[in-house]
C-alpha cells in the first residue's frame, strides 16, 4: 500500500504487520527514536483537530523526524485559489509524505492523483477517517486481545460521522464481529457503508434506543452528533442530547464492556462516566499516536514514486454530492467507484453520478 486514503483496501496481512509494528513500538520506543530521523511529513489540515493532528505530529517527532503544515489554510496560496492538486504536488517535493484533512469528500483520492509521496487521508467531510479506524483496532486488540467474536454497539450520528465509516469498513475483515447500530432514523449509516456488513455475511442489529441494547454489547462506541455536517440548523437542534451515557445507564452494561468515542465528545458521554474502568476512549486517543507511528514508519521507507499522467475532466460526467470534491477541484478526472458503478470514486455517494 502506498496511499492511505480508505480502509478499504487495506489488506488484512497488511493490518498484521502494522499492529505488530505498533506493539513493538509501544514496547521499545527507545528503538525508534531516530528511525526517521531526515524525514519529513507535511500536515495539511483545511478542517479544525485536536487528536488526529497533534497526534500525527508526536508520532513523526517521537520517530526523529519532521514536521512542517498549516492548521487553517488562510495563510497559505490556498487563499489565493490555488488549486488542491498544486498545493499538493508542490508539498509533495518539500516531503516524504502528506497527511490531510478537508471538509470536502474524496479529496484524499484527488490529493493521491498528484502525489509523488504517500497521502494519508486525515479525515475527509462526513466521508472516512481511515486513521481513526486504526486507532480503534489498536484499542480493541489492546483491550481484548483480538479482534473477533463480539458485539459492537456503535451509537449516535452514524450518518455525518465519518469516523464510524471507517470503523465498520475496518471491522468487516475480522471475524465473528456483530454490528448494533444505534440511532435516530434520520441519521443511520449510508448505504454504502450498511453493505461492507451484508457483503462480508456479518450480523446487524439497527435500533433506536441505547438504554434496551446496552447489555448485549461488549463494546459501545459512542460519537457526537455533527453539528458541522447539517444543512439544516433546525435539524441538529432536534437530534443535540439524543443519546448521553451516564454512569446510570452504564449500571446496565457487561462489567467488561469497553465504552469507546473518537473525541471530542459534546455532553454524549459524562464526565462521571471517565473514572469507570470501562472507560477507554482517552487511551484510545493515546494508542492512536502508536499506530500512527506505525504508519509513517512504514510509509516514509517507500521511496518517491512520480504518479501517473492524470485524464482530462469529462464535462459529461458529475457527481451530484455537494460536497464532494469534485464540485470545487473543477480539473479532476471523472472516477467511478470499482466497487459499483453507480458510485462516484471520490466520495462514495450512490446516484451521485449524473451521466
Ligand atoms: C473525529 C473526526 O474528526 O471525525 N475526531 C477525531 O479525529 N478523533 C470525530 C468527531 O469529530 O466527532
Amino acid at each position: 500500500m502506498r496511499n492511505l486514503v480508505s480502509v478499504d483496501d487495506m489488506p488484512r496481512e497488511w493490518w498484521d504487520g502494522l499492529y505488530s509494528r505498533c506493539c513493538d513500538i509501544i514496547a521499545h520506543p527507545g528503538d525508534y527514536a531516530d528511525s526517521c530521523r531526515g524525514k519529513i511529513q507535511a500536515s495539511l489540515f483545511y478542517e479544525p483537530s485536536t487528536r488526529t493532528n497533534f497526534s500525527f505530529q508526536a508520532a513523526i517527532l517521537r520517530l526523529g523526524g519532521s514536521v512542517f503544515g498549516f492548521s487553517d489554510p488562510k495563510g497559505t496560496s490556498i487563499s489565493k485559489g490555488e488549486t488542491l492538486a498544486d498545493t499538493v504536488r508542490i508539498t509533495a517535493t518539500y516531503s516524504d509524505a502528506i497527511v490531510i484533512r478537508t471538509a470536502k469528500e474524496g479529496a484524499a483520492t484527488a490529493a493521491a492523483l498528484y502525489s509523488e509521496v504517500p497521502v494519508i487521508n486525515a479525515g475527509d467531510g462526513a466521508h472516512l477517517h481511515p486513521t481513526q479506524a486504526l486507532a480503534d483496532l489498536t484499542t480493541i486488540a489492546q483491550k481484548r486481545g483480538e479482534i473477533a467474536d463480539f458485539c459492537i454497539g456503535i451509537c449516535g450520528d452514524l450518518r455525518y460521522g465519518r469516523a464510524v465509516h471507517s470503523l465498520i469498513a475496518a471491522l468487516v475483515k475480522f471475524k465473528d464481529v456483530r454490528f448494533c447500530l444505534i440511532s435516530p432514523g434520520e441519521l443511520k449509516v449510508p448505504r454504502y457503508v450498511r453493505e461492507l456488513i451484508y457483503i462480508n455475511g456479518l450480523k446487524l442489529y439497527e435500533t433506536d434506543s441505547l438504554a434496551e441494547s446496552i447489555g448485549d454489547l461488549d463494546i459501545l462506541y459512542m460519537t457526537r452528533i455533527q453539528r458541522e455536517r447539517f444543512q439544516n440548523p433546525a435539524e441538529y437542534e432536534r437530534m443535540k442530547g439524543v443519546y448521553i451515557l451516564t454512569k446510570k445507564l452504564l449500571e446496565g452494561a457487561r462489567k467488561d464492556m469497553l465504552v469507546m468515542h473518537p473525541l471530542p465528545r459534546y455532553g454524549e458521554i459524562t464526565p462521571d462516566v471517565d473514572s469507570d474502568p470501562r472507560a477507554v476512549y482517552f487511551q484510545q486517543a493515546h494508542y492512536g499516536m502508536y499506530i500512527r507511528m506505525a504508519l509513517l514508519y512504514e510509509f516514509l521507507r517507500l521511496p518517491k514514486q512520480m504518479p501517473p499522467p492524470v485524464a482530462d475532466a469529462a464535462a459529461e460526467i458529475t457527481c451530484g454530492n455537494p460536497i464532494c470534491i469534485t464540485q470545487t477541484e473543477l480539473y479532476l478526472p471523472p472516477l467511478i467507484s470499482v466497487k459499483d458503478q453507480k458510485r462516484c470514486g471520490y466520495c462514495d455517494k450512490e446516484a451521485g453520478i449524473l451521466i
